[in-house]
């Protein structure tokens, strides 16, 4: 059994909370065995199945972190919610939206079927794969980097560094990338990309590829769960009605065909990648208790055991865990 109920009359110490954690992310290790790391793209299956990790940054101040927290990664799929923010920032939201659609499809990440079977017009939504890289053909440039240069700035401004691509899993993405070609070649037949082919796919490529840290996760899911603004400046880095609309993106396709169950049983918006990563976002809740993080906190997972869907094992029933007992649910 797990420990570690909070309630009103446990003391709410950071050493507790870390305490609680660390306990959780012990117990939940031993489930890391129960999945697989992705292996389609030949450089992923180096990771280290059995690595398991968290940050939590709360908009109180008080940071947790525990287990493997310091191995990078690449970002892999949580790229597009913010190749998304970028286009919606450069296009406009309903530009952007005339070429992608916001609902789910109950279908795999990188499902071709579900575009042909429901004679779409437009990807169902950013987050599959073909939605993605019909995002990514909507921003501006005639090279990958021109195209990305915005999606880096947004990354500085959030992070205060800029992350760069780590060229091994770029190259094993391009070379094992048949499935994503299929894809690409089908949005260009139905008129779903606005960039050359090739031009997209590298884009797409390059963005999956770069590298970043758990506490970068933690650091943008905090900015998303104060609505694009960073508490520490005041700044607003995302506009507002963009990062609400990423949010319910979240939570409605953020899992790919595990969405409404993470939607039922954790309960806050969240994306994964394949390479074991996943960033959660808990936005300020009004409660009459003592619960933690009350005033909103951003989360980054690393767990590259993945589930059949796709997404981080372990990491999926940490973060269940930890909402269940601190009572993240949105709803
Ligand atoms: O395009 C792909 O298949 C990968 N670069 C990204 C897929 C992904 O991360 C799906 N997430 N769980």
């Amino acid at each position: 059994m797990v420990q570690g109920a909070v309630n009103r009359h446990t003391k709410l110490s950071e050493e507790w909370l870390q305490k609680y954690v660390d306990d959780w992310v012990a117990f939940y290790r031993k489930h890391t065995k129960e999945g697989k790391v992705a292996s389609y793209i030949p450089v992923l299956k180096k990771a280290n199945p059995s690595h398991l990790g968290i940050v939590i940054s709360g908009n109180n101040g008080i940071t947790i972190q525990s287990g493997d927290v310091s191995i990078p990664f690449s970002i892999q799929s949580i790229s597009k919610v913010f190749t998304f923010i970028t286009a919606c920032m450069q296009r406009g939201i309903s530009y952007v939206l005339n070429r992608v659609d916001v609902e789910p499809t109950g279908e795999a990440f990188n499902s071709i079927m579900h575009l042909e079977m429901g004679k779409v017009e437009k990807p169902f939504n950013p987050f599959v794969n073909a939605g993605a890289i019909s995002v990514t053909s909507l921003l501006d440039g005639s090279t990958p980097e021109e195209k990305l240069e915005p999606l880096y700035e947004l990354f500085e401004k959030m992070l205060g560094y800029r992350p760069k691509v780590n060229r091994e899993v770029y190259q094993s993405e391009k070379e094992s990338s048949v499935r994503n070609r299929a894809i690409g070649y089908y949005l260009l037949e139905i008129g779903a990309l606005e960039s050359d082919l090739e031009l997209t796919l590298d884009t797409y490529f390059q963005q999956c590829s770069i590298e970043i840290s758990l506490q970068d996760l933690a650091t943008m899911g905090k900015i998303l769960a104060n609505d694009g603004e960073d508490l520490k400046t005041g700044k607003e880095i995302i506009p507002r009605q963009i990062a609400r609309l990423v949010k319910s993106l979240m939570l409605t396709c953020g899992m790919y065909d595990a969405s409404g169950k993470f939607a039922a049983y954790v309960g806050i918006p969240a994306k994964s990648g394949v390479s074991g990563g996943i960033i959660a976002v808990v936005p300020p809740r009004a409660r009459a208790n003592e619960l933690p993080f009350l005033s909103g906190c951003g989360i980054g997972v690393y767990g590259p055991a993945l589930d059949s869907q796709g997404n981080s094992l372990a990491g999926i029933k940490l973060l269940r865990h930890i909402s269940n007992q601190w009572d993240f649910s949105i709803f």
